[in-house]
């Protein structure tokens, strides 16, 4: 696996593709990022340009540890500098003051920047040799899935990225965990590897947001994380049912599990993830990918359960789900209507 340090060579590459204002794609813990030199704003207009994201939804910037904090905000609260302390290098992005000479583009024109420590070696790599911060949206395009490969960055982006840093299949998979450390008590905007008891281990008392979207935060929007396929989340004593409802009428599905089928059957394309959940969402959007890009007509996923070790691959499935199903109609209601679609020509 490809997980080691890579050749000085290829980070002095993506150092000077950086420095002339170009953009990089590299590998963290978590997902791909598409980076740019945080200190060049035409480099960081390039980033939302190449991934067709509205200019209000703000960046990350990666910086490659704690004491290159000061140039990008203007105060740590004790408990962002505790949380730093104990997940730095790490899946934990904090939401801290801006500091003056931060671009307003980075920040969607906030008072607020995010900044990370990743860990990934070939990102510290980069980071220490470029030596300033990199700002690194998740290197796809708007509402699609996040890379964990760098063959992912190179088939959705491949011509737009100058230097594509291939560090392997990511070890995470699932976005950073968000904590906003503005106001008395730090609040989760986004959940991800590092959990809520882990956070509150660390600094007491932080506030979780299950379910709530938070403003300003374009992963909460419906189009984030989503397959093309429509996909729809099934408890698992349905999955079989609802099944057999779309291949009887010869309509190819996909499944995504954490079991195997309880019975063979033709027109289904069946992935059994398992039950762990740190594998679970390492693996998340590749399989998706996977079932994306079989010929499949929906997407079946089969729910995850309630611990607090799934959250982030739930909040990821709740926000797919919404995005392909955009009609909460019972799905019989909908195979119906699908049927007379299909039926009567129309879409
Ligand atoms: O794991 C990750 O966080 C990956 C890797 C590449 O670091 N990056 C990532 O970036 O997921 P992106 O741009 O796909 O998601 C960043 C999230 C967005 O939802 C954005 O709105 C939020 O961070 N964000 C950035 N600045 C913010 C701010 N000042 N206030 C609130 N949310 C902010
Ligand atoms: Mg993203």
């Amino acid at each position: 696996m490809l997980t080691a340090r890579l050749p000085q060579s290829e980070i002095d590459r993506a150092v000077e593709a950086l420095r002339d204002g170009d953009l990089v794609a590299f590998p963290t813990e978590t997902v791909y990022g598409l980076g740019a030199d945080a200190q060049n704003p035409q480099a960081v207009r390039k980033v939302f340009e190449v991934k067709g994201r509205p200019a209000s939804h703000p960046l990350i910037v990666h910086i490659h540890d704690t004491r290159a904090l000061e140039r990008w905000v203007l105060s740590v609260p004790p408990a962002a500098a505790q949380l730093a302390q104990a997940f730095w290098p790490g899946p934990l992005t904090l939401i801290l003051p801006r500091a003056p000479a931060v671009d307003m583009a980075i920040t969607g024109g906030q008072e607020t920047v995010a900044v990370r420590v990743p860990r990934h070696p070939v990102a510290q790599q980069l980071l220490r040799a470029f030596g300033g911060g990199i700002v690194a949206p998740s290197a796809n395009r708007y509402g699609q899935l996040s890379p964990t490969r760098a063959e992912h960055v190179r088939d959705e982006l491949g011509d737009e990225v100058k230097v594509i840093l291939d560090g392997g299949d990511c070890k995470i998979g699932v976005e950073s965990t968000i904590v906003s450390c503005i106001g008395d008590v730090p609040r989760v905007l986004r959940p991800g590897a590092v959990t809520l008891t882990q956070l509150r281990q660390v600094v007491g008392n932080v506030e979780g947001s299950p379910g709530e979207a938070p403003p300003r935060v374009p992963g909460s929007s419906d189009k984030h994380y989503a397959p093309r396929t429509p996909l729809r989340v099934v408890e698992s004593g349905r999955l079989e049912q609802e099944l057999r409802k779309r291949t009887e009428k010869y309509r190819k599905t996909g499944v995504l599990a954490m079991r195997p089928p309880r019975s063979a059957g033709k027109f289904m394309t069946w992935i059994n993830a398992g039950v762990r959940a740190d594998v679970y969402a390492r693996d998340l959007y590749s399989h998706l990918r996977t079932l994306d890009r079989s010929d499949v007509t929906e997407i079946l996923v089969e729910e995850v359960p309630a611990g607090e070790n799934w959250d982030a691959a739930r909040d990821r499935l709740r926000r797919a789900s919404e995005a392909g199903n955009t009609s909460p109609v019972d799905p019989d209601i909908a195979a119906l209507l699908a049927d007379f679609g299909e039926e009567t020509g129309q879409p």
